[in-house]
């Protein structure tokens, strides 16, 4: 039913889902509170696993308790449109608070910064990150269609898709990266090593993990525990989207990008990296 897919608009030179455009002024309004968690990561970088990551570290890795722990982290920007925007549910949580955000610096609120609240930015390499865009709005009812893949990448390349540019978001947030307050994860360094690195979240975020906790997280939160657990673990939810996590799960690999970039396509997109992360320090890895 291609044309009942929303299309994205633009509020304030930001584009976002007709639900969040809706409620866009107590969006912008929203306060952040100095204990505020916040994870900042443009769409497909590894939001959801991050998150099942924090709720283990906060169990101490106990896998009983994880199983039954139906922790969702609220999305700001989200809206469903049949009820209440996510961020007067935030408004109302209790501290500390635990806050998605996928608007880039220069969208979102200012106490955040401000308030020198904990940030933990996830970064993945734009070629899996597009693919991954790609995939997730053929299947997911809340987003546009996104046409042919070729002419999807030219939207993503340009920043023509929800949140805008990539290389704008991922920029502002490593701007910010000597400020003690704002933490990297790399979503190509958790594939590689993930008991390493939520251990250094665990740190960050004022934990520690004993070895046998970091193990059972491995453990649980592989693609394939997560894949084959989730939608059982979050049954409870409705999604207006329509899609499942078996389908959301969809390849959790590095490098999927070779399966969908012609040569030609790569090479434009290898042009565009080179000249918008020079001067940035700011290096991915594209294959494992
Ligand atoms: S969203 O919709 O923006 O919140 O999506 P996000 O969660 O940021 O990213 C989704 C991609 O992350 C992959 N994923 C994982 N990869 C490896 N291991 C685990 N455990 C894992 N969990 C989620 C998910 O499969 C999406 O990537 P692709 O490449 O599409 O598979």
């Amino acid at each position: 039913d291609e044309y009942k897919k929303p299309q994205v608009v633009l509020v304030d030179g930001l584009l976002v889902m007709p639900g969040t455009l809706r409620h866009w002024e107590k969006i912008k309004s929203f306060q952040a509170r100095p204990d505020d968690i916040f994870i900042a990561s443009y769409p497909k970088s590894g939001l959801m696993w991050t998150t099942q990551v924090m709720n283990m570290i906060k169990l101490h890795g106990d896998v009983e308790a994880y199983k039954v722990d139906k922790t969702l982290i609220p999305f700001l920007e989200f809206c469903r449109p049949d009820e209440e925007p996510a961020v007067e549910k935030i408004n109302n949580l209790p501290s500390p608070r635990v806050i998605n955000i996928h608007a880039p610096i220069s969208h979102i609120s200012k106490s955040i910064l401000e308030n020198k609240c904990k940030v933990i930015c996830i970064l993945r390499n734009p070629k899996d990150v597009a693919v991954s865009f790609y995939h997730f709005h053929t299947f997911n009812n809340m987003l546009p269609n996104p046409g042919t893949w070729s002419e999807f990448l030219q939207n993503f390349m340009i920043g023509k898709v929800g949140f805008n540019s990539w290389f704008d978001h991922v920029k502002g947030w490593w701007s910010l990266r000597e400020q003690p307050n704002i933490f990297f994860l790399f979503y190509e360094e958790m594939k590689k090593d993930l008991g390493y690195e939520a251990g250094r979240l665990a740190s960050f975020l004022g934990h520690d993990l004993s070895p046998e906790a970091i193990k059972n997280l491995v453990k649980q939160l592989s693609f394939n525990a997560m894949k084959a657990n989730m939608d059982e673990k979050f049954s409870n939810l409705s999604s207006p989207a329509g899609f499942t996590f078996k389908q959301f799960l969809r390849k959790g690999q590095v490098g999927d990008w070779k399966n969908h970039f012609t040569v030609a396509q790569n090479e434009v997109m290898d042009q565009l990296i080179t000249d918008q992360l020079q001067g940035t320090s700011l290096d991915f890895c594209y294959e494992l």
